[in-house]
């Protein structure tokens, strides 16, 4: 059976959708769970004249992400021209992708990380002292605060005036609340109805992308041992530089990325474990073993597997990045099904690494279902917080790093007060936020203390 766009479609809400139908497009991640239970692995539905195919199966992971990945581009071209992170890693396709993934990636190398480690625990002293005995905290701003700091001193080589931080912090909620439409390059047709919307978004870009062209423009005078001066020194093969608008495109880009993401683990990954006394007592045990009171350090990593279990069953249940959204550019068949030109293929990270064929007690927080390690603990193409292939995420290697020396830290000296069990109120944007409200609350913890309760019966 073909419709008019010369699609077999699979199960799903099918045919045109227009006008009030244009509000239906599922935006938040429970209504993506709802298609894939309803309608199958392969759905499809339209919007005004775009067709949107929605998988959830490892096999057809697989399919569109790495064997028939030179059918699909990630289409942001036409919008990312004159928003944001214009051509930056995150948003560039084909031969300049690859250029600047190979330009880029000696920044993150694992003997960097190392280094970096150490001003991730520097800042994330400043996280201890403001949430000890605070009556509340935003925990989300106030990690974001310091994941900011953390990227810019580590990637970018620069130190960030709290009046700055301040301001990018307000821009990037700017970005992601209000332009979050206009960036998924598959909600073309929406794009129409954000005008105003876009016109608040782009002044907020214009902001963060002159303070990118700032830190260019110093680091042009002085040289120093990160990514912008990386990026100032590269030449290709004729000998020349870099576009300057192609520098602050990956300034901005890895500002964006490297800071929002991970303050989000660690908020999502604090938000269980207020819910979980038995995983607190369990993280708690094993930091007190591990570090018997001392800071953590880079070292102390591989020690710490209920740590990186807590990190990790986090970006199973909240992915920060929760949707990836490929365009096919020619003909492809996905699951056996004809899809033309065109067509959006979106995967929910939230729907399928809440599956129970792949997970068990799929719902339940259970850091201790990672036990063997990350790469061992889950069946091939369904955990995929970092996405996969030749877009995979390239800060993987920092965040696990940061994400678990901040957990470490915050936990090896404070303990949350209990949250009531129940929903976690979500707010998902291009980033899967935590509701607004989200507050918690700390009070000092004495390790020896800490162990003595862990092992009571
Ligand atoms: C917990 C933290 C993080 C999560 C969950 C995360 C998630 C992701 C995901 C899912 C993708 C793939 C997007 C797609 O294929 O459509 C991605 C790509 C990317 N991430 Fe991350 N990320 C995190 C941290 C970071 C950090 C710390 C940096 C920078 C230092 C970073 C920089 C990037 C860049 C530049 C890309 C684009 C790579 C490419 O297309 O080649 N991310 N990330």
């Amino acid at each position: 059976m073909h419709n008019r766009a010369g699609m077999n479609p699979p199960h799903g809400p099918r045919g045109p959708l227009r006008g009030g139908a244009l509000l239906s497009f599922p935006r938040h991640p429970e209504a993506f769970l709802r298609v894939s239970r309803k309608y199958g692995d392969l759905a499809s539905f339209r919007v005004g004249n775009q067709q949107f195919v929605v998988i959830n199966h490892p096999d057809l992971v697989r399919e569109v992400f790495v064997t028939k990945q030179d059918s699909f581009v990630k289409g942001w071209g036409p919008v990312a021209g004159n928003t944001v992170m214009g051509h930056g890693l995150l948003t560039s396709e084909g031969a300049l992708h690859r250029r600047q993934r190979r330009i880029v990636l000696p920044a993150l190398h694992r003997q960097r990380l190392e280094e970096y480690a150490n001003a991730v625990v520097r800042h994330a002293r400043q996280l201890v002292d403001g949430w000890r005995d605070a009556p509340s905290s935003n925990i989300l701003a106030d990690a974001r605060r310091i994941t900011m700091l953390v990227i810019a001193e580590t990637l970018l080589g620069t130190d960030i005036a709290p009046a700055d931080a301040a301001r990018v912090s307000h821009a990037l909620d700017i970005i992601f609340r209000r332009f979050a439409g206009r960036m998924h390059a598959f909600a073309g047709p929406l794009r129409r109805l954000r005008v105003r919307s876009a016109k608040i978004g782009a002044e907020a870009g214009r902001e963060l992308r002159a303070l990118a062209t700032s830190l260019m423009d110093a680091r042009r005078e002085q040289r120093g041992d990160d990514l912008v001066s990386l990026l100032l020194d590269t030449r290709d093969d004729a000998g020349d530089p870099l576009p300057d608008a192609l520098i602050v495109d990956e300034i901005v880009t890895m500002f964006v990325t490297g800071h929002e993401t991970i303050a989000l683990a660690l908020t999502w990954a604090w938000l269980r474990l207020a819910r979980d006394a038995r995983a607190q007592a369990q993280l708690d045990a094993e930091l007190d073993a591990v570090l018997g009171g001392r800071e953590p350090s880079f070292d102390d990593l591989r020690q710490m597997p209920y740590a990186q279990g807590v990190i990790a069953e986090s970006l199973r249940l909240h992915p920060p990045q929760w949707m990836l959204g490929r365009r096919a550019t020619e003909p492809v068949s996905v699951g056996g099904v004809d899809l033309p030109a065109g067509v959006n293929v979106l995967l929910s990270l939230y729907t399928l690494h809440r599956d129970a064929r792949w997970f068990d007690d799929a719902e339940a927080f259970r850091p201790e279902r990672w036990a063997a390690g990350v790469e061992k603990s889950a069946a091939p193409f369904t955990y995929l917080p970092f996405g996969l292939s030749i877009r995979r995420c390239v800060g993987e290697g920092f965040a696990w790093m940061e994400t678990t020396l901040l957990l470490a830290l915050t936990a090896s000296r404070l303990r949350a007060l209990p949250l009531p069990p129940g929903e976690l109120g979500m707010e998902p944007l291009i980033v899967l936020r935590p509701e607004a409200k989200a507050r918690m609350a700390f009070v000092a913890r004495a390790p020896e203390a800490a162990s003595a309760q862990s092992s009571a019966p």
